[in-house]
């Protein structure tokens, strides 16, 4: 079938909008019309050549729609399920899987942006164009595996679905998966984009008690108030880590994230956390980026480093519970879409990202 995607042909360049050919889906696969698509830096980081991917690549991360329709042996969902697209679809058997860390599957690693068998299902012509995260939702339809399709008994408003494919999972998942904030505690957030709002409803949800939003602009500041945070630290005015220690006593955050994706702001998260504190990384640096951590402190102070893909979290258990706690009204999605955007807009949608403006945009289809 001919479908309209976005595509990214060479690093630096606008994605280009057009109609491609996507097959059939195979054994383990299925077709999802998309409902919508979240804007997520992840994929400006590939737009910008900071991470790399096969080009050229439909990309696209954070999605949900329906299944329309399902490739030989599928059992885990049926045309008409309302679905969250997972960009780690797990294999369920390699030593990751077996281990819990779903999350982090060998199988799809080694796949990369082409299906769980290594092929891709979209192309023009003879050229193939990969998949990004197996999902490639910038685009009215998509073929992804099964395990990548979470079904949801209850159907919500797509852009909010859309939300719980990544930054939710991501953010949330990083304060209660993988940091396991306890109540009362200390916690600095610093970059309160779309995930860093996310990191700061999942400290609420485990009943932190100080929540610093730590950013380089007050109106992202002034909006993570919305969320939870209690308070807000202008990195651009003065040293962020002074200031998030005038905060707490002298002491630092128990638990510093750092999620915006730099080697800066990962030594920023690591010197703002106190003694026997935790540091989770949750952005993505550019490629090479190497950050100076202070070795000794590391040990004396007996601090912990972590890197948190995906918020440690499993979809296929995570992501409906996820959905459940958006219905209870405990996670304000509602609050956090604020922008919406049509595919032939994507461009658009980046530049709006990049200007700062504050919380979530999505792409939704018709
Ligand atoms: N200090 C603090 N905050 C900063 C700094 C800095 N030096 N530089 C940028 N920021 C803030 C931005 O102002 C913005 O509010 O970081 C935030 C990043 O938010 P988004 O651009 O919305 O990015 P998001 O989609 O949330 O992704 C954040 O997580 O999953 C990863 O790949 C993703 O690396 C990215 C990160
Ligand atoms: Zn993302």
């Amino acid at each position: 079938m001919k479908t309209k995607a976005a595509v990214l042909y060479k690093y630096g360049q606008p994605l280009v909008v057009e109609e491609v050919e996507l097959d059939e889906p195979k054994a383990g696969e299925v077709l999802v019309k998309i409902g919508a698509a979240g804007i997520c830096r992840s994929d400006r980081h590939f737009m910008h050549g900071h991470a790399h991917i096969r080009l050229p690549a439909v990309l696209g991360h954070e999605g949900a729609g329906t299944v329309e329709k399902v490739g030989p042996g599928v059992t885990l969902c049926k045309p008409g399920d309302q679905v969250v697209l997972s960009f780690v679809p797990a294999c369920g058997r390699c030593q990751s899987c077996l281990e819990g860390r779903s999350n982090i599957c060998d199988t799809h690693m080694a796949t990369g942006p082409n299906m769980m068998d290594g092929t891709c299902r979209l192309h023009k012509g003879s050229q193939y164009i990969n998949h990004m995260g197996k999902v490639a939702c910038f685009a009215e339809y998509a073929v992804v595996p099964d395990t990548g399709c979470v079904p949801i008994k209850t159907p919500i408003p797509m852009d909010k679905a859309a939300m719980i494919g990544c930054c939710v999972p991501t953010g949330v998942g990083a304060a209660l998966f993988s940091a396991k904030v306890r109540a009362g505690s200390t916690v600095a957030v610093v970059g309160c984009g779309g995930v860093g709002l996310n990191v700061i409803m999942g400290a609420k949800l485990a009943n932190a008690g100080k929540i610093i939003a730590v950013d380089i602009l007050e109106g992202q500041l002034e909006f993570a108030m919305k969320f939870g945070a209690t308070h807000m630290v202008n990195a651009a005015d003065r040293d962020p880590v002074e200031q998030v220690k005038e905060i707490t006593g002298g002491q630092g955050a128990d638990y510093t994230f750092e999620v915006f994706g730099s080697a800066e702001t990962v030594k920023t998260a690591y010197e703002m956390c106190r003694k026997s504190g935790t540091v989770t990384v949750v952005g993505i640096a550019p490629i090479g980026a190497e950050a100076g951590i202070n070795a000794v402190d590391l040990v004396r102070n007996e601090k912990t480093l972590r890197g948190c893909y995906y918020g440690s979290a499993h979809s296929r258990v995570d992501m409906p519970m996820l959905v459940e706690l958006y219905l209870s009204g405990k996670l304000p999605l509602d609050d956090l879409v604020v922008r919406h955007y049509s595919l032939d807009q994507v461009n658009e949608a980046y530049d709006d990202m990049d200007r700062g403006e504050v919380g979530r945009g999505a792409i939704v289809f018709q």
